[in-house]
Protein backbone atom coordinates (compact mmCIF):
# COMPACT_ATOMS: atom_id res chain seq x y z
CA UNK A 1 0.00 0.00 0.00
CA UNK A 2 1.69 3.41 -0.44
CA UNK A 3 1.68 5.86 2.37
CA UNK A 4 2.54 9.58 3.06
CA UNK A 5 5.65 9.88 4.96
CA UNK A 6 7.09 12.34 7.03
CA UNK A 7 10.66 11.84 7.86
CA UNK A 8 12.77 13.75 10.13
CA UNK A 9 16.44 13.64 10.06
CA UNK A 10 15.96 12.35 6.19
CA UNK A 11 19.20 13.91 5.25
CA UNK A 12 20.82 12.47 8.02
CA UNK A 13 23.20 8.80 7.35
CA UNK A 14 20.32 6.32 8.12
CA UNK A 15 16.95 8.43 7.18
CA UNK A 16 18.09 9.25 3.92
CA UNK A 17 18.65 5.72 2.98
CA UNK A 18 14.95 5.11 4.54
CA UNK A 19 13.74 8.18 2.37
CA UNK A 20 15.63 6.84 -0.73
CA UNK A 21 14.41 3.02 0.11
CA UNK A 22 10.59 4.37 0.41
CA UNK A 23 10.69 6.70 -2.51
CA UNK A 24 11.62 3.33 -4.66
CA UNK A 25 9.06 1.57 -3.14
CA UNK A 26 6.47 4.20 -4.41
CA UNK A 27 5.70 6.07 -1.23
CA UNK A 28 5.05 9.85 -1.51
CA UNK A 29 7.88 11.32 1.66
CA UNK A 30 8.58 14.40 2.68
CA UNK A 31 12.24 15.03 4.28
CA UNK A 32 11.96 17.67 7.57
CA UNK A 33 15.43 18.17 8.72
CA UNK A 34 17.75 21.22 10.16
CA UNK A 35 20.58 20.49 8.73
CA UNK A 36 22.16 19.76 12.03
CA UNK A 37 23.26 16.05 11.11
CA UNK A 38 26.26 16.81 9.47
CA UNK A 39 26.31 16.93 5.77
CA UNK A 40 23.16 16.73 4.53
CA UNK A 41 23.10 13.56 1.83
CA UNK A 42 20.99 13.81 -1.57
CA UNK A 43 17.30 13.14 -1.12
CA UNK A 44 15.66 12.00 -4.10
CA UNK A 45 14.20 14.50 -7.08
CA UNK A 46 10.56 13.34 -6.02
CA UNK A 47 10.93 14.12 -2.33
CA UNK A 48 9.84 17.17 -0.96
CA UNK A 49 12.67 18.65 1.78
CA UNK A 50 11.44 21.18 4.48
CA UNK A 51 14.48 22.34 6.14
CA UNK A 52 12.67 23.05 9.74
CA UNK A 53 12.71 21.34 13.37
CA UNK A 54 10.61 18.77 14.52
CA UNK A 55 9.39 20.95 17.92
CA UNK A 56 7.89 23.15 15.33
CA UNK A 57 4.54 22.58 16.10
CA UNK A 58 2.67 24.57 13.52
CA UNK A 59 5.25 23.98 10.86
CA UNK A 60 4.71 19.97 10.95
CA UNK A 61 0.96 19.98 11.86
CA UNK A 62 0.72 22.31 8.53
CA UNK A 63 2.77 19.46 6.83
CA UNK A 64 0.83 16.74 7.99
CA UNK A 65 -2.39 18.46 6.85
CA UNK A 66 -0.78 19.21 3.43
CA UNK A 67 0.63 16.27 2.33
CA UNK A 68 -1.91 14.26 4.07
CA UNK A 69 0.89 12.39 6.13
CA UNK A 70 -0.66 8.99 7.63
CA UNK A 71 3.06 8.14 9.14
CA UNK A 72 6.07 9.48 10.79
CA UNK A 73 8.92 7.98 10.91
CA UNK A 74 11.35 9.92 13.21
CA UNK A 75 14.84 9.68 12.54
CA UNK A 76 15.93 12.84 13.80
CA UNK A 77 18.20 13.12 16.97
CA UNK A 78 21.37 12.94 18.70
CA UNK A 79 23.74 10.04 18.58
CA UNK A 80 27.28 11.01 20.39
CA UNK A 81 27.35 8.71 23.33
CA UNK A 82 30.54 10.84 25.10
CA UNK A 83 28.83 14.19 24.35
CA UNK A 84 25.13 12.72 25.95
CA UNK A 85 27.66 11.85 29.41
CA UNK A 86 28.98 15.45 29.63
CA UNK A 87 25.46 17.21 28.00
CA UNK A 88 22.54 15.38 29.36
CA UNK A 89 20.35 18.37 29.15
CA UNK A 90 21.02 18.85 25.58
CA UNK A 91 20.14 15.02 24.97
CA UNK A 92 16.60 14.94 26.87
CA UNK A 93 15.96 18.45 25.48
CA UNK A 94 16.53 17.34 21.55
CA UNK A 95 16.24 13.57 22.12
CA UNK A 96 12.90 13.21 24.46
CA UNK A 97 11.35 16.78 24.46
CA UNK A 98 11.47 17.29 20.90
CA UNK A 99 9.87 13.73 20.50
CA UNK A 100 7.13 14.41 22.72
CA UNK A 101 6.30 17.51 20.59
CA UNK A 102 5.93 16.08 17.75
CA UNK A 103 4.34 13.31 19.28
CA UNK A 104 1.95 15.75 20.37
CA UNK A 105 1.16 17.07 17.06
CA UNK A 106 0.92 13.49 15.43
CA UNK A 107 -1.76 12.52 17.65
CA UNK A 108 -3.51 15.78 16.92
CA UNK A 109 -3.31 15.25 13.54
CA UNK A 110 -4.82 11.45 13.53
CA UNK A 111 -1.61 10.25 12.29
CA UNK A 112 -1.42 6.27 12.37
CA UNK A 113 1.78 4.88 12.62
CA UNK A 114 4.72 6.50 14.40
CA UNK A 115 7.97 4.61 13.50
CA UNK A 116 11.46 5.50 16.01
CA UNK A 117 14.69 4.91 15.64
CA UNK A 118 15.76 3.63 18.89
CA UNK A 119 18.83 2.28 19.79
CA UNK A 120 20.88 -0.97 21.53
CA UNK A 121 22.07 1.48 23.68
CA UNK A 122 18.77 1.35 25.66
CA UNK A 123 20.00 -2.28 27.21
CA UNK A 124 23.34 -0.49 28.72
CA UNK A 125 25.52 -3.77 29.98
CA UNK A 126 23.44 -6.87 28.53
CA UNK A 127 22.37 -9.51 30.88
CA UNK A 128 22.99 -12.31 28.08
CA UNK A 129 23.56 -12.53 24.36
CA UNK A 130 22.08 -12.48 22.15
CA UNK A 131 19.89 -9.81 23.20
CA UNK A 132 16.35 -10.31 23.44
CA UNK A 133 13.83 -7.32 23.53
CA UNK A 134 12.64 -8.13 26.68
CA UNK A 135 15.98 -7.91 28.68
CA UNK A 136 16.23 -5.66 31.24
CA UNK A 137 16.95 -2.26 29.89
CA UNK A 138 19.42 0.28 32.14
CA UNK A 139 21.19 2.72 29.67
CA UNK A 140 24.60 3.76 31.03
CA UNK A 141 24.51 6.63 29.21
CA UNK A 142 22.40 10.11 28.15
CA UNK A 143 21.54 9.16 25.12
CA UNK A 144 20.67 5.64 25.40
CA UNK A 145 17.89 7.06 28.41
CA UNK A 146 16.63 9.52 26.44
CA UNK A 147 15.39 7.25 23.54
CA UNK A 148 14.20 4.52 25.91
CA UNK A 149 12.13 7.28 27.26
CA UNK A 150 10.86 8.20 23.86
CA UNK A 151 9.83 4.15 23.84
CA UNK A 152 7.89 4.50 26.82
CA UNK A 153 6.74 7.28 25.97
CA UNK A 154 5.50 5.86 22.78
CA UNK A 155 3.87 3.32 24.62
CA UNK A 156 1.37 5.57 26.96
CA UNK A 157 0.48 7.19 23.58
CA UNK A 158 -0.39 3.94 22.00
CA UNK A 159 -2.56 3.49 25.24
CA UNK A 160 -4.37 6.50 25.54
CA UNK A 161 -4.61 7.89 21.87
CA UNK A 162 -4.64 4.45 20.12
CA UNK A 163 -0.93 5.35 18.05
CA UNK A 164 0.55 2.70 16.37
CA UNK A 165 4.35 2.56 16.80
CA UNK A 166 7.59 0.87 16.39
CA UNK A 167 10.57 1.95 18.22
CA UNK A 168 13.53 0.13 16.01
CA UNK A 169 16.38 -0.44 18.20
CA UNK A 170 19.68 -0.73 15.76
CA UNK A 171 22.52 -2.15 16.82
CA UNK A 172 25.73 -0.77 14.95
CA UNK A 173 24.41 0.72 11.46
CA UNK A 174 27.43 0.64 9.08
CA UNK A 175 27.49 0.33 4.67
CA UNK A 176 26.41 2.85 2.75
CA UNK A 177 23.80 2.46 -0.33
CA UNK A 178 25.84 0.73 -2.88
CA UNK A 179 25.23 3.82 -5.48
CA UNK A 180 27.80 5.32 -3.82
CA UNK A 181 25.60 8.41 -3.21
CA UNK A 182 24.75 8.09 0.51
CA UNK A 183 27.08 8.27 3.11
CA UNK A 184 27.90 7.88 6.78
CA UNK A 185 29.31 11.50 7.11
CA UNK A 186 29.11 12.01 10.79
CA UNK A 187 31.07 15.79 12.12
CA UNK A 188 32.94 14.39 13.56
CA UNK A 189 32.95 10.80 12.85
CA UNK A 190 33.73 8.42 15.58
CA UNK A 191 32.36 5.06 14.42
CA UNK A 192 34.99 2.47 13.81
CA UNK A 193 34.63 1.42 9.89
CA UNK A 194 34.67 5.02 8.62
CA UNK A 195 37.51 5.74 10.60
CA UNK A 196 38.99 2.36 9.49
CA UNK A 197 39.01 2.91 6.20
CA UNK A 198 40.13 6.82 6.74
CA UNK A 199 43.11 5.65 8.56
CA UNK A 200 44.04 2.54 5.48
CA UNK A 201 43.27 5.01 2.88
CA UNK A 202 45.89 8.13 4.62
CA UNK A 203 43.23 9.95 5.06
CA UNK A 204 42.82 10.38 8.78
CA UNK A 205 44.87 9.33 11.95
CA UNK A 206 45.89 5.38 12.22
CA UNK A 207 43.34 4.31 14.28
CA UNK A 208 43.12 3.75 17.55
CA UNK A 209 41.57 0.16 19.13
CA UNK A 210 40.19 0.74 21.97
CA UNK A 211 41.12 -1.84 24.34
CA UNK A 212 42.61 -5.28 23.59
CA UNK A 213 42.14 -6.94 27.04
CA UNK A 214 37.92 -7.64 26.98
CA UNK A 215 37.11 -11.15 27.93
CA UNK A 216 36.42 -11.99 23.99
CA UNK A 217 38.34 -14.60 21.66
CA UNK A 218 40.86 -11.48 20.84
CA UNK A 219 40.56 -9.13 23.63
CA UNK A 220 38.82 -6.79 21.04
CA UNK A 221 34.79 -5.54 21.09
CA UNK A 222 32.49 -7.33 19.26
CA UNK A 223 29.46 -5.41 17.89
CA UNK A 224 26.90 -6.52 15.69
CA UNK A 225 27.24 -4.52 12.62
CA UNK A 226 23.84 -3.71 10.24
CA UNK A 227 24.12 -2.32 6.72
CA UNK A 228 22.16 0.69 6.67
CA UNK A 229 20.29 -0.59 3.78
CA UNK A 230 18.88 -3.96 5.96
CA UNK A 231 17.53 -0.73 8.28
CA UNK A 232 15.86 0.70 5.45
CA UNK A 233 13.72 -1.84 4.63
CA UNK A 234 13.46 -3.07 8.37
CA UNK A 235 11.49 0.56 8.77
CA UNK A 236 9.09 -0.06 5.55
CA UNK A 237 8.24 -3.70 6.72
CA UNK A 238 7.46 -1.65 10.39
CA UNK A 239 5.25 0.81 8.29
CA UNK A 240 4.01 -2.29 6.85
CA UNK A 241 3.20 -4.08 9.82
CA UNK A 242 1.56 -1.07 11.63
CA UNK A 243 -1.19 -0.32 9.06
CA UNK A 244 -2.03 -3.62 8.93
CA UNK A 245 -3.17 -3.78 12.53
CA UNK A 246 -0.24 -5.49 14.46
CA UNK A 247 1.36 -4.54 17.76
CA UNK A 248 5.34 -3.97 16.72
CA UNK A 249 6.41 -2.44 19.63
CA UNK A 250 10.61 -2.54 20.45
CA UNK A 251 12.01 -4.80 17.70
CA UNK A 252 15.62 -5.34 17.87
CA UNK A 253 17.71 -4.19 14.18
CA UNK A 254 20.79 -6.39 14.04
CA UNK A 255 22.12 -9.93 12.35
CA UNK A 256 22.43 -11.79 15.50
CA UNK A 257 26.20 -11.84 14.06
CA UNK A 258 29.03 -10.34 15.94
CA UNK A 259 32.54 -8.97 14.63
CA UNK A 260 35.24 -7.92 16.64
CA UNK A 261 36.90 -5.17 16.06
CA UNK A 262 40.14 -6.87 15.23
CA UNK A 263 37.75 -8.64 12.43
CA UNK A 264 36.80 -5.16 11.40
CA UNK A 265 40.35 -4.06 10.75
CA UNK A 266 41.38 -6.96 8.68
CA UNK A 267 37.84 -6.99 6.45
CA UNK A 268 38.82 -3.24 5.79
CA UNK A 269 42.65 -4.57 5.42
CA UNK A 270 41.14 -6.58 2.61
CA UNK A 271 38.71 -4.99 0.78
CA UNK A 272 41.00 -1.56 0.57
CA UNK A 273 44.20 -4.15 -0.20
CA UNK A 274 45.88 -1.76 1.59
CA UNK A 275 46.90 -2.63 5.90
CA UNK A 276 45.03 -0.46 8.30
CA UNK A 277 47.37 1.40 10.47
CA UNK A 278 46.57 0.92 14.18
CA UNK A 279 47.63 1.17 17.79
CA UNK A 280 46.01 -0.30 20.57
CA UNK A 281 44.47 2.70 23.47
CA UNK A 282 42.99 2.20 26.15
CA UNK A 283 39.58 1.07 27.17
CA UNK A 284 36.50 3.54 26.13
CA UNK A 285 34.69 4.24 29.46
CA UNK A 286 31.20 2.84 29.15
CA UNK A 287 31.99 0.15 26.21
CA UNK A 288 30.72 -3.37 26.59
CA UNK A 289 33.13 -5.94 25.40
CA UNK A 290 29.66 -7.53 23.08
CA UNK A 291 26.57 -6.39 22.11
CA UNK A 292 24.81 -8.58 19.12
CA UNK A 293 21.11 -8.99 18.99
CA UNK A 294 18.78 -11.49 19.05
CA UNK A 295 16.82 -10.77 15.18
CA UNK A 296 14.15 -13.16 16.59
CA UNK A 297 11.37 -11.07 16.77
CA UNK A 298 12.22 -9.03 14.14
CA UNK A 299 12.13 -11.79 12.03
CA UNK A 300 8.86 -13.15 13.54
CA UNK A 301 6.99 -9.78 13.93
CA UNK A 302 8.34 -7.77 10.72
CA UNK A 303 9.06 -10.95 8.70
CA UNK A 304 12.85 -8.98 8.21
CA UNK A 305 16.35 -10.67 8.50
CA UNK A 306 19.67 -8.62 7.53
CA UNK A 307 20.43 -10.00 3.79
CA UNK A 308 23.22 -7.63 3.14
CA UNK A 309 25.50 -8.93 6.67
CA UNK A 310 28.60 -10.11 4.80
CA UNK A 311 30.97 -7.82 6.20
CA UNK A 312 33.00 -7.59 2.80
CA UNK A 313 29.77 -6.18 1.58
CA UNK A 314 29.38 -3.70 4.40
CA UNK A 315 33.28 -2.05 4.28
CA UNK A 316 33.11 -2.42 0.38
CA UNK A 317 30.12 -0.01 0.40
CA UNK A 318 31.04 2.15 3.15
CA UNK A 319 34.16 2.82 1.44
CA UNK A 320 32.73 3.46 -2.22
CA UNK A 321 30.71 6.00 -0.81
CA UNK A 322 33.18 7.59 1.57
CA UNK A 323 35.76 8.86 -1.43
CA UNK A 324 32.80 8.49 -4.72
N1 LIG B 1 36.25 1.55 18.29
C1 LIG B 1 37.61 1.55 18.36
N2 LIG B 1 38.27 2.65 17.87
C2 LIG B 1 37.62 3.72 17.34
C3 LIG B 1 36.21 3.70 17.27
C4 LIG B 1 35.56 2.60 17.77
O1 LIG B 1 38.25 0.62 18.83
O2 LIG B 1 38.27 4.69 16.95
C5 LIG B 1 35.54 0.37 18.80
C6 LIG B 1 34.61 0.70 19.96
O3 LIG B 1 35.29 0.62 21.17
C7 LIG B 1 33.54 -0.37 19.79
C8 LIG B 1 33.50 -0.63 18.29
O4 LIG B 1 34.72 -0.12 17.78
O5 LIG B 1 33.94 -1.53 20.42
C9 LIG B 1 32.36 0.08 17.60
O6 LIG B 1 32.39 1.44 17.98
P1 LIG B 1 31.48 2.56 17.31
O7 LIG B 1 31.85 3.86 17.95
O8 LIG B 1 31.57 2.46 15.83
O9 LIG B 1 30.02 2.12 17.72
P2 LIG B 1 29.42 1.82 19.18
O10 LIG B 1 29.25 0.34 19.29
O11 LIG B 1 30.18 2.48 20.25
O12 LIG B 1 28.07 2.63 19.12
C10 LIG B 1 27.00 2.29 18.28
C11 LIG B 1 26.27 3.55 17.88
C12 LIG B 1 25.71 4.23 19.11
C13 LIG B 1 24.86 3.28 19.87
C14 LIG B 1 25.57 2.01 20.13
C15 LIG B 1 24.62 1.02 20.69
O13 LIG B 1 27.14 4.42 17.23
O14 LIG B 1 24.94 5.34 18.70
O15 LIG B 1 26.12 1.45 18.95
O16 LIG B 1 25.29 0.13 21.44
F1 LIG B 1 24.51 3.83 21.05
Amino acid sequence: MTHTILVTGGLGFVGSHFTRSAYDAGMRVVVLDDGSGGPPQPAPPGAVVVMGDVADTSLVSGLIRAHRIDTLAHFAGKIQVGQSVLRPGFYFAQNLVKSLALLDVAVAEGVRAFVFSSTAAVYGQPQAIPIVEDSSCAPTNPYGASKLAVEHALASYGVAHGLRWAALRYFNAAGAHPGGFLKEAHEPETHLIPLAIDAALGRGAPLTIFGDDYGTPDGTCIRDYVHVCDLADAHLAAIDALHAGKAVGAVNLGSQRGFSVNEVIAACARVLRVPVPHNVGPRRPGDPPVLVASAERARRVLGWMTRRADLNTIVEDAARARYQ
